[in-house]
């Protein structure tokens, strides 16, 4: 299968031809003396580094005042690299605008809900709708690209900086006219938006789109609606710098591949990825554990979340921490090993490239006590000797570059439309965490040792998964009803939840009872919710516990089977969870918020119907991760120890890429540890 994302793919041959996994870090040596270049040049090599990302904050040094540059340091430095092997992702510098232009032009900042005007002084304090901005980031852009179009150092171009990090939303004068610029295009009509907007409301009828702000303080709750498409639309507008930047790389230099780095962790809502990711020749992401009882499954929920926005081809690990970071309230080191286990946890989901914030741990400024590759004890340092190591481990596993995910047969829903519009204010409660949700399901399915896929929503092919669990599928459009029931009718299992279906694209309830469009196909009603306040759980009879969310559910349609009542609460003895018989397939509901514990508990009986069980032997249930690559030639089996036991995998065979030799009848995993088994083709 070649692609257009896999064939412009920079990292996957090196200039030799041979495959390679790509290795390195942001790289600022405008931060250090010239003496200790050659000095990084050296240790990365040691390393094994093969890339760098530069210039990522340069852009008050390239351009020290606004008709002045300075590209000699520029020069120098990708020369080095060039000549020590390495290749260069080359960003574009716009990330952080220099003090002349900020002082020139204060009207590039942005400008919060209240009305503050935000300073410069820290990073990424530009509006993506400034057209002030627009222009000098592209000139910029333009300078750099034409210096550097042919040099032999670079292989990629990195857009900005984790677009939106900082700026997703402004809410200024400018971004107010882009918002009516792209309401009008949505829209045409201002009928048209005040039927969406629902503006009969609190008489909120507008007469001119002049009139429309964006959803700056208000006295109450702004109009959902409108904070939903304000959502859309600063989405857009960041994606739209963007694409703007990325016109003017490829008409200067259209043989390079473009990237930018996304931020698919946690708890980062703003930006659509799965919408930005066509704009982009290689999906790119960044990754930070935010530690917790379930910070290694969010790792690899995000991970595998990236592979799915990558339509499951390769993709770049841009950044993420060799230990501690700056900017949590307490920031841990990693404990020994976590470095390559969490380094290989994104390789086994499809990262083709690993890759660092940063390579030298900084001296001065607000990143100093964040970890690097090489920190600030230097090189005679365990960490410098684990990213050695981790150097010598992607080497050996260099045959699996280019290779993509093999699918999984469960596929988890992830969708931005449903994420920014259940959480939004004005609701039955304010406790509903959708990525919370999204995640307790993926942690359950990896209990249970069974892979599964998270894939975004719209761009799911629904077919290819014998299961689709679709947690708080909250927005469902006519076409995306249609579409699940065609899936279920043709065979297919689908899992969903508490306040799924409830709403239309515009955030209108689809009225006659809930889950609304989900109703007819899960053959259930519910006449009002029932959520819990904080605190208070209510007993199924299946012995889990609900917390968060009740329904009071009718069987309605033929073929449901009540697979669990309420034992207590508002709803006892009516059913928490049914399934629909329809079709070839089935369609089940879960009411209530059971989390990984529950869900674990619950999952067997849901999957039952489609057959799918784990693939793991007994023994290592729960405790083996599991995910799979492939290409034409080979299968690459990645087996991850999650526990502190060693871990027998009885007929568990392949050739050893990295880990502990198979021995008779199959691998014994250490704890904690990763093998990669080569495997005949499929
Ligand atoms: C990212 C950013 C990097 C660095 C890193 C620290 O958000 O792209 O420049 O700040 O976080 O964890």
């Amino acid at each position: 299968m070649t692609s257009p994302l896999t064939s412009r793919f920079p990292y996957a041959k090196g200039s030799d031809g041979a495959r390679r996994l790509g290795y390195g870090a942001d790289y600022n040596p405008e931060q250090w003396p010239r003496e200790v270049w050659a000095e990084d040049v050296r240790l990365m090599r040691e390393a094994g580094v093969n890339t760098v990302s530069l210039a990522i904050f340069s852009w008050a040094r390239i351009q020290p005042t606004a008709g002045t540059w300075d590209f000699g340091w520029l020069d120098e430095i990708m020369d080095l690299l060039h000549a020590g092997g390495i290749g260069v992702d080359l960003a574009t510098a716009t990330a952080s605008p220099p003090p002349w232009l900020t002082t020139a032009h204060p009207e590039i900042l942005p400008v919060t809900a209240s009305g503050e005007t935000v300073s410069p002084g820290a990073r990424q304090h530009w509006r993506p709708t400034s057209p002030v901005f627009r222009e000098h980031a592209l000139r910029l852009v333009r300078e750099l690209a034409t210096r550097y179009a042919a040099h032999p150092a670079l292989v990629a171009w990195h857009v900005n900086n984790e677009l939106g990090c900082h700026n997703v939303y402004d809410f200024s004068d400018d971004a107010a006219t882009a918002f009516r610029t792209w309401l009008r295009r949505r829209y045409t009509t201002l009928d048209a938006l005040n039927h969406a907007w629902g503006t009969a409301f609190w008489s909120q009828r507008y007469s001119d789109f002049d009139q429309i702000l964006p959803p700056r303080l208000a006295a109450s709750h702004p109009n959902p609606t409108q904070q939903l498409d304000f959502k859309r639309f600063s989405s857009d507008a960041l994606k739209e710098h963007l694409t703007a930047e990325r016109e003017v790389l490829r008409e200067l230099t259209p043989d390079v591949p473009v990237t930018t780095n996304f931020m698919v962790m946690g708890g980062t809502k703003g930006m659509d990825y799965a919408d930005w990711a066509g704009e982009v020749d290689f999906v790119a992401n960044d990754h930070y554990v935010i530690p917790g009882p379930q910070d290694r499954d969010e790792l690899s929920f995000s991970a595998n979340l990236t592979s799915g926005i990558a339509g499951h081809r390769p993709w770049f690990l841009m950044e993420h921490s060799t230990s501690a970071v700056n900017w949590q309230p307490v920031n841990l080191a990693k404990t020994p090993g976590e470095l390559a286990r969490d380094s290989l946890l994104h390789v086994a989901h499809g990262a083709d490239a690993v890759c660092f914030f940063q390579w030298r741990q900084s001296a001065a400024g607000a990143e100093k006590y964040h970890s690097a590759m090489v920190p600030h004890a230097g090189e005679d340092s365990e960490l410098f000797r684990s990213v050695v190591e981790l150097g010598q481990t992607l080497e050996a596993l260099a045959p699996i570059a280019g290779s993509e995910r093999e699918p999984a047969r469960v596929a988890v829903l992830f969708d931005w439309d449903s994420w920014w519009t259940s959480e939004h204010d004005s609701h039955p409660t304010s406790r509903l965490d959708y990525h919370r949700e999204a995640l307790d399901w993926y942690s359950a399915l990896l209990r249970l040792g069974i892979r599964a896929d998270v894939v975004p929503a719209h761009r799911a092919d629904l077919a290819a998964y014998d299961v689709v669990v679709a947690p708080v599928l909250h927005m469902v459009s006519r076409t995306l009803t249609k579409e699940l029931t065609c899936y279920v009718e043709g065979g297919g299992h689908l899992v969903t939840t508490y306040f799924s279906g409830v709403v239309d694209e515009n955030d209108h309830i689809w009225l006659g009872g809930y889950p609304g469009a989900l109703r007819e196909l899960l053959g259930i009603r519910i006449e009002e919710f029932g959520p819990l306040l904080d605190g208070d759980t209510v007993a199924l009879d299946n012995n889990t516990t609900g917390s968060l969310w009740t329904d009071r559910i009718t069987v309605e349609g033929p073929d449901v089977d009540v697979l669990a009542g309420y034992r207590t609460g508002a709803y006892a003895n009516r059913p928490a969870v049914t399934r629909r018989t329809t079709g070839r397939g089935s369609a089940a509901y879960v009411s209530t918020r059971l989390g990984a514990e529950g869900l674990t508990a619950l999952l067997p009986e849901l999957l039952a119907p489609a057959g799918v069980s784990s693939e793991l032997p007994d023994e290592a249930r729960g405790l083996v991760e599991t995910a799979v690559r492939r290409d034409a030639d080979s299968r690459y089996l990645f087996l991850i120890n999650r526990s502190d036991t060693p871990v027998p995998l009885p007929g568990v065979t392949g050739d050893v890429l990295i880990g502990p030799a198979v021995a008779g009848d199959g691998l014994v995993l250490p704890p904690r540890e990763v093998a990669v088994l080569r495997q005949g083709a499929h």
